[in-house]
C-alpha cells in the first residue's frame, strides 16, 4: 500500500491527533432557545457529532458555542457557560474519545452579528419577542442593513467577556475537551475588533495593529491560562476581508499581511495551530469562491511562520485533501458540508488513498466490520 500524509498522526504539544482529516465546525441551531435547557446539547449534537467519530475524522471541532448568552449567533446556539452545559457536553467527549477522535470545541462571542434567526430561516436579526437580544461590539457600526447598531463595549465589558472565555475554557476541560479553537473569525467579535473596517475605536483597543489585536491576545492569554500546557489551543482567522479584491469597495479590512504578523503574535502567545478561514466581516465583499480557495492564505501562513496550520473551505475530494496535506500547504484540512452529506469521508477517503499504519483503511467501528 502507499503512503498517505493526510492519514499520518499530527502530535501538538502532548497530544496526537490520529489523522488529518478534521470536521469543521458547523453550527446546527438545534438547540432550546429558553429555559434549563438554553444551549445545552441534545441528543442532535451527540448524533451528529458522534456519526463523524464513527466516520473517521481525527479531529471534531464542535460548532461555535458561545462563552455567554449575549455572544450567541442566534437564540439557538450551544453554549458552555454553566454547569448543565457542561454536563451534556461530557456525554458527547464521552462518545468521540470511545470511537477514536479527538473532541475539540470552537469557543466564540458573535459579537454585531448576534441574536439573528437560524441560517435556514434567512439569518436574519431577530428582536425580543423571537428570543433575541441587544448585540455588543468594538464600535457602534451595524454590520449590514437591516441590522441594529450594537452597543460599544467599555473597558470594563471587555475584561468581562475575556473573564467569560477563560471561564468556557474552564468548563470544556472539564467537559472532556483535549481542543479548544477561539473563533477570531468571520465578522464576529474577536474579528471585530482585528479588522479597521469594523473596529474604529480610539483607545487602548483600537487604531494600530497592536491595538486592535489587544482583544484577541488577552483572549488567547486567558484561555492559555485555564488550558493545560500538554494541551494545543487553536484560533480560527478569517486571513482577508476580502476588501482589497473589490475595487467598488475600497475601504480598509484586514488583509493577507497581518494575518502572518498576528500568526507569529498567536504562536509567541501559545497557540499551536492556525485554522485558516476567510470572510465574513464585510457583507459586500466579492469572494472569488472555487475549490480550496483558501488554501493560498494557509500556505502563506506556513511559508512565512512556524504556526501550523489547518486549511478549509471546499476541500471535498480525497487527492486533493492529501495534496494540501502532501505538499506542506497545510498541517491538516477541514471539512465542512462535504462531511455533512458523507459521514463517513475520512473512512472511504483512507481506502482510497491506501493509509499506512492503521490494521484496516480507516477507522471503521467493529459494528461494521
Ligand atoms: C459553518 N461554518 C462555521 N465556521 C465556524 O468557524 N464556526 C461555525 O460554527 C460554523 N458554522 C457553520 C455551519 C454550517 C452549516 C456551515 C455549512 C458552515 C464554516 C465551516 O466551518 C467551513 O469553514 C465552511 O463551511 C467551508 O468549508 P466547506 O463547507 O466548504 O468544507
Amino acid at each position: 500500500r502507499g503512503v498517505s500524509a493526510l492519514f499520518e498522526p499530527l502530535t501538538l504539544r502532548s497530544l496526537t491527533i490520529p489523522n488529518r482529516a478534521w470536521m469543521a465546525p458547523m453550527c446546527q441551531y438545534s438547540a432550546a432557545v429558553e429555559g434549563p435547557e438554553q444551549g445545552v446539547p441534545t441528543d442532535w449534537h451527540l448524533t451528529h457529532l458522534g456519526s463523524r467519530a464513527v466516520g473517521g475524522a481525527g479531529l471534531i471541532v464542535v460548532e461555535a458555542t458561545a462563552v455567554s448568552p449575549e455572544g450567541r449567533i442566534s437564540p439557538a446556539d450551544l453554549g458552555l457557560w454553566n454547569e448543565r452545559q457542561q454536563a451534556q457536553f461530557g456525554r458527547i467527549t464521552r462518545f468521540l474519545t470511545e470511537h477514536g477522535a479527538v473532541p475539540g470545541i470552537q469557543l466564540g462571542h458573535a459579537g454585531r452579528k448576534a441574536s439573528t434567526d437560524r441560517s435556514w430561516r434567512g439569518g436574519a436579526p431577530v428582536g425580543p419577542e423571537q428570543h433575541g437580544w441587544q448585540p455588543v461590539a468594538p464600535s457602534p457600526i451595524p454590520f449590514d442593513e437591516g441590522h441594529p447598531v450594537p452597543e460599544e463595549l467599555s473597558e470594563a465589558d471587555i475584561r468581562r467577556v475575556v473573564e467569560d472565555f477563560a471561564a468556557a475554557a474552564r468548563r470544556a476541560l472539564a467537559a472532556g475537551f483535549t481542543v479548544v479553537e477561539i473563533h477570531g473569525a468571520h465578522g464576529y467579535l474577536i474579528h471585530e475588533f482585528l479588522s479597521p473596517f469594523s473596529n474604529r475605536r480610539t483607545d487602548a483597543y483600537g487604531g494600530s495593529f497592536a491595538n486592535r489585536a489587544r482583544f484577541a491576545l488577552e483572549v488567547v492569554d486567558a484561555v492559555r491560562a485555564e488550558w493545560p500546557d500538554e494541551l494545543p489551543l487553536f484560533f480560527r482567522v478569517s486571513a482577508t476581508d476580502w476588501l482589497s479584491e473589490n475595487p467598488e469597495d475600497p475601504r480598509e479590512g484586514w488583509t493577507a499581511d497581518d494575518t502572518v504578523r498576528l500568526a507569529k503574535e498567536l504562536l509567541a502567545h501559545g497557540v499551536d495551530l492556525l485554522d485558516v478561514s476567510t470572510g465574513g466581516n464585510a457583507p459586500k465583499a466579492r469572494i472569488p469562491v472555487e475549490p480550496g480557495y483558501q488554501v493560498p492564505f494557509a500556505a502563506r501562513v506556513k511559508a512565512e511562520t512556524d504556526l501550523p496550520t489547518s486549511a478549509v473551505g471546499l476541500i471535498t475530494e480525497p487527492r486533493q485533501a492529501e495534496e494540501i496535506v502532501a505538499s506542506g500547504q497545510a498541517d491538516a484540512v477541514m471539512l465542512g458540508r462535504e462531511l455533512l452529506r458523507n459521514p463517513y469521508w475520512p473512512n472511504l477517503a483512507a481506502r482510497e488513498l491506501g493509509s499506512r499504519g492503521l490494521g484496516v483503511p480507516g477507522r471503521w467501528p467493529d459494528q461494521y466490520h
